[in-house]
């Protein structure tokens, strides 16, 4: 390159040279630049956590009105009401995603396309077939996929699943994953979408559908339209602890069978808001996944546990003793389960104690990052598996390495779903 077109590293060079303030300002040049997708209640969160690593640089939402609430912390950034706009952007190359769970694949997979490096919010999909998409994308592009599951990155949960894969509790036989029940509620009244909101775009691939807030905002969670209910919403992290404890974060569970213990009201959200899920792996191990009324959604004790209950979280039981740990908590049968030191010759595993910090080191190193796609697919394929015993309404046998169900093709259909036009891979 010609003296007149100095490298980035000549510039910086010379940048040394200069007064302090015009070195920051190199300084500033060379950070990451990010953009925000989705700037709803979570998207406002990890935004300002993304921001100690790098520089926001534009902030997307379909609605107007969610994009310029996040504008007020990023005066600077440039607001945009489509995400493709965003993803053409060169000088862009972190995608934070935390739009709803329908719009994950369709924006991870362009953004991946487009060279950009990705942290996704969870469950990282919205079907199976939408993860082996995924995860191969991200094999192909070389670029790195954080999966926003954050509950890796604290040391209770990681000091819960060194303990189970050291066999303190004996070998593992069975695991708990407790989950707050979900909403039911009677069929919302259609209204004209807010003039700040583009509804079309926000429902994506999903069925047409009156606009309802009920639909909308936070409240998709619960529409089989947009996501899965609490099974994929708090699935993604109690679910995504078991498979860790398991070492199979890379696998998945041999057989599946669910009871609804409570149905959807007729009209009203299409998700199921109480079930009871038994899984098993090659391994031996028996899995229960079950809802509970001592939490609401947003993870807030609602009434004391009472006998037998523990609140949501995830249980560990062996033959020489059990372990319970949630946000903020971790106890054990005996207190030397907990406390004694891990041996050299323990299994251990990755330390972060900050999820988005640890996307970031992976930026820069190009090593995988803790919650990679394939685990995002996998925790999230379990929650999905989960949903489609629970409507066919019988037991399942999975195939974790060929990730279809043994000579069943009438489950097999559940795989996948239909996309709307023009959102379908082939538009990605
Ligand atoms: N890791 C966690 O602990 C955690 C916590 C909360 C939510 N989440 C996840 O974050 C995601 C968002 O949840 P939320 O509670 O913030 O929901 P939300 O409804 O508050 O925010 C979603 C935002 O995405 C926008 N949006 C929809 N389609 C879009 C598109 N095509 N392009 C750009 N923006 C679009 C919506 O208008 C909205 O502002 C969900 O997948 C959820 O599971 C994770």
């Amino acid at each position: 390159m010609s003296h007149l077109h100095p490298t980035r590293r000549q510039a910086l060079a010379t940048a040394a040279l200069l007064p302090a303030w015009l070195t920051a300002s190199a300084r500033e040049e060379e950070k990451p630049k990010i953009a925000l997708i989705g700037c709803g209640g979570r998207g406002r969160g990890i935004v300002n956590e993304a921001a100690k690593f790098g520089n926001v640089v534009a902030l997307c939402d379909v609605d107007s009105q969610h994009a310029a609430d996040a504008a007020k912390t990023f005066p600077k950034a440039e607001v945009y009401g489509d995400f493709r706009k965003v993803i053409d952007r060169k000088d862009v190359s972190i995608i934070l995603n935390a739009t709803p769970d329908h719009w994950h694949t369709f924006v991870n997979l362009a953004a991946l396309k487009a060279g950009k490096d990705v942290y996704s919010e969870k469950p990282l999909t919205f079907t199976i077939d939408e993860g082996k998409r995924l995860v191969a994308a991200v094999k192909a592009s070389g670029r790195v996929l954080q999966t926003g599951s954050q509950q890796r990155s604290d040391a209770k949960f990681r000091l819960a699943c060194e303990v189970v894969r050291n066999n303190r509790l004996g070998k593992l036989t069975q695991i708990t994953t407790i989950l707050p029940a979900g909403p039911a509620k009677p069929a919302p009244k259609a209204e004209k979408p807010p003039a700040t909101l583009n509804w079309e775009m926000w429902q994506g691939q999903a069925p047409e559908r009156d606009y309802s807030p009920e639909r909308c905002h936070l409240w998709f969670r619960f529409w089989r339209e947009y996501s899965g209910g609490t099974i994929t919403d708090w699935g993604a992290h109690h679910n995504d602890i078991a498979l860790w404890a398991l070492g199979l974060d890379r696998s998945g569970p041999q057989t599946i069978e669910g009871k609804i213990l409570a149905k959807p009201i007729e009209g009203g959200y299409t998700t199921i808001p109480e079930y009871e899920i038994d899984y098993t792996y090659a391994n031996g191990v028996k899995h229960r996944c079950h809802t509970t009324t001592t939490h609401n959604i947003f993870g807030q004790e609602l009434r004391k546990p009472g006998p037998g209950e523990t609140g949501i979280g995830v249980k560990f039981e062996g033959p020489d003793g059990w372990l319970f740990v949630t946000r903020g908590k971790i106890e054990a049968s005996k207190p030397e389960i907990l406390k004694d030191a891990f041996a050299a010759t323990d299994v251990r595993l990755p330390v972060s104690d900050n999820h988005m910090g640890n996307f970031f080191d992976s930026v820069k190193s190009r090593k995988p990052p803790l919650c990679d796609a394939e685990i995002g697919h996998r925790t999230a394929s379990l929650c999905h598996l989960g949903n489609i015993a629970l409507r066919l309404g019988r037991k399942l046998t999975w195939d974790p390495a060929k990730e279809v169900f043994v000579n069943d093709k009438d489950a097999d259909t559940h795989l996948a779903r239909e996309q709307r036009k023009p959102w379908t891979y082939e538009g990605v």
